[in-house]
């Protein structure tokens, strides 16, 4: 899921780190991105991007193992496998990590959000950001916004100006509730670098 995330962005004009424990998963998403059924070399063959777009965003994604490269991001999503524990230890490590105003999404489909929000310094910076699999085709991604995610955060996440060239729906981010309801959606957010 990080792989298609990380080529949206790229696509869209952010930097992009794509950070991963396995150096397997790094490789196998970036062939994912380059030739993968939704990549950048099907959406040439598809006359949806030219090659120089293709090349343009590829030359914006780097690969790091582990998240020692992640400090000077303003933006990570997290897209770790589905279990709150994990989800956790990764928030406080990114917690500690990223700069203090750095937002954290997780993309998580369905654990609570406040949970994670919970395990930071900095809950009103962070926000669900659950996009729709596979990310470089669909056009809905749904924001779930805790009790404590600042209305700052999610105009950061949700700027139109930044949405519109992407082609996503923007609807009103939904609140979190028991599970997270589909509805509120989202695009790409105005920031210089992304890290997935
Ligand atoms: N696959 C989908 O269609 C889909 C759709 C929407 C949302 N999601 C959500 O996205 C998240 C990821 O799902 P997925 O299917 O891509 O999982 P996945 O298992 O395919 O990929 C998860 C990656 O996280 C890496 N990882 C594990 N621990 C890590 C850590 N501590 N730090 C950094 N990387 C770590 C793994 O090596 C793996 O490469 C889940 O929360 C899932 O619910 C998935």
């Amino acid at each position: 899921m990080g792989a298609g995330i990380a080529q949206v962005m790229a696509l869209a004009g952010h930097s992009v780190i794509c950070a991963d424990i396995d150096q397997a998963a790094l490789d196998k998403g970036r062939e994912t991105i380059i030739t993968g059924r939704f990549g950048l070399g099907a959406a040439v063959a598809r006359g949806l991007r030219s090659q120089e777009e293709a090349d343009a965003a590829l030359a914006r994604v780097s690969f790091a193992l582990g998240s020692a490269a992640l400090g000077d991001r303003d933006l990570v999503i997290e897209a770790v496998p589905e279990r709150l524990e994990l989800k956790i230890e990764v928030f406080k490590e990114l917690d500690r990590i990223c700069s203090a105003g750095a937002i954290l999404a997780s993309n998580s489909s369905g654990l609570p959000i406040t949970a994670l929000a919970a395990a930071t310094s900095r809950p009103q910076l962070v926000l669900g950001w659950h996009w729709a699999s596979p990310a470089p085709v669909m056009r809905l991604a749904e924001i779930v916004r805790t009790a404590w995610t600042a209305e700052e955060t999610i105009v950061v996440v949700e700027d139109p100006e930044d949405a519109l060239p992407l082609g996503r729906d923007l609807e009103t981010p939904v609140p979190e509730q028991s599970g997270q309801p589909r509805g509120g959606l989202h695009w790409s957010p105005p920031l210089s670098n992304i890290c997935c």
